[in-house]
């Protein structure tokens, strides 16, 4: 069977940063409560004419490069994202006219926090397949735009951003194993219940304020813990390895408090845990994405590294994903 790994990785952030001391001028809130609640310092929010595949476009570049690839050599482009440029088309269809990646398919995913996992196991299996070659998977969201900024239990949570990485075959190590699931019975948690079929926007969707994420926090941080934790015990079993086998787990960043939980649960010392919440908040399925590249940049990836992805989001969905580096 093919391997596939990551060849690339890229991302790209919004230049204007909004602090904690910002937003206690806009809600009742403080410093203090968001960095012991959350972890979260500051987040990063788009200028005005910026959508998320101009994000995307950005990070794609970067992965691009990092890759030693050409636009054209890409033949497929999934962008995971719950917060595309417009209903349709495809974020994936703005960002391959603005990199001129002419020759890939290309389609969105909605899978929420979990989206850059769930999209990556797809490449995975177009080039296992031998369908396609080399796939540009990209993690990207404008969350401001769905974020009430006058519902304190919410607006300090989120950001923007985005990450990409190439995927191909590879001669050694890549994917070992991913695992994903998902408990729609639980939708309820999480959601923007306004601007699909089930209420089209209308002046009353947009007085009753349902264009924007409501979210059932204190019930879902419970639920986030013990599926990550459930998660990354599965896929590394299924990957034949154990907890003590990862060099460095990249979670989904939802809230500090969350993460340290499951890496106790899980037995990790956090030395073995990447972290940018503080800097960027929660960017959904951008989250794992940024901090995968980062991560490579600052050189706390090396060859032959285990690499633990593990996300967690609205839908209920979840999915982990070991790699060897
Ligand atoms: N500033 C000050 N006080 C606040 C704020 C704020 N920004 N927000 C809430 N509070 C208050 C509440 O009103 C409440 O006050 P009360 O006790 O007087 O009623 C108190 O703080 C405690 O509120 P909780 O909601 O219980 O706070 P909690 O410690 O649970 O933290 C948080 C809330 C940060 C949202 C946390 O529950 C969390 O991170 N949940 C999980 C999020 C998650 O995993 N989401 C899924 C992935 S995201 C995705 O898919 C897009």
């Amino acid at each position: 069977m093919k391997k596939v790994g990551i060849i690339g990785v890229g991302k790209c952030l919004p230049k204007k940063v909004l602090t904690n001391a910002d937003l206690a001028k806009m809600v009742d809130t403080s410093d203090e409560w968001i960095i012991t609640r959350t972890g979260i310092k500051e987040r990063r929010l788009v200028a005005k004419n910026e959508a998320t595949s101009d994000l995307a476009a950005g990070a794609a570049k970067m992965a691009l490069e990092n890759a030693c690839l050409e636009p054209v050599d890409i033949d497929l482009i999934i962008v995971a994202t719950v917060t595309p440029d417009m209903s349709f088309p495809s974020a994936a269809c703005f960002l391959q006219n603005s990199i001129g990646a002419k020759n890939a398919v290309c389609f969105d995913v909605s899978a929420a926090c979990a989206g850059f996992v769930y999209a990556i196991s797809i490449a995975q299996q177009f080039i296992t397949s031998g369908a396609y070659k080399n796939a540009l998977v990209v993690g990207a969201e404008v969350l401001s735009g769905v974020t009430d900024w006058k519902d304190r239990n919410t607006c300090v949570l989120f950001g923007d951003g985005a990450g990409a990485v190439v995927l191909s075959e590879v001669k050694s190590g890549g994917i070992l194993s991913i695992y994903l699931g998902s408990d729609g019975s639980k939708a309820d948690l999480l959601k923007i219940s306004a601007g699909g079929s089930r209420h089209p926007a209308s002046h009353e969707t947009v007085d009753n304020r349902l264009h924007y994420i409501k979210m059932q926090g204190n019930e879902l941080f419970k639920i986030a813990v013990t599926t990550m934790s459930h998660a990354a015990q599965t896929v590394l079993k299924n990957a034949g390895l154990e907890c003590k086998d990862v060099d460095l787990v990249i979670p989904h960043q939802a809230n500090l408090r969350i993460i340290m939980t499951m890496a106790k649960k899980l037995g990790l010392s956090m030395e073995k845990v990447y972290l940018n919440i503080e800097r960027y908040g929660n960017m959904s399925s951008a989250s794992t994405a940024v901090a995968l590249c980062e991560a490579v940049n600052e050189g706390r990836v090396k060859r032959g590294d285990i690499i633990l992805l593990d996300t967690f989001g609205a839908g209920l969905v979840w999915g982990a994903c070991v790699i060897k580096w």
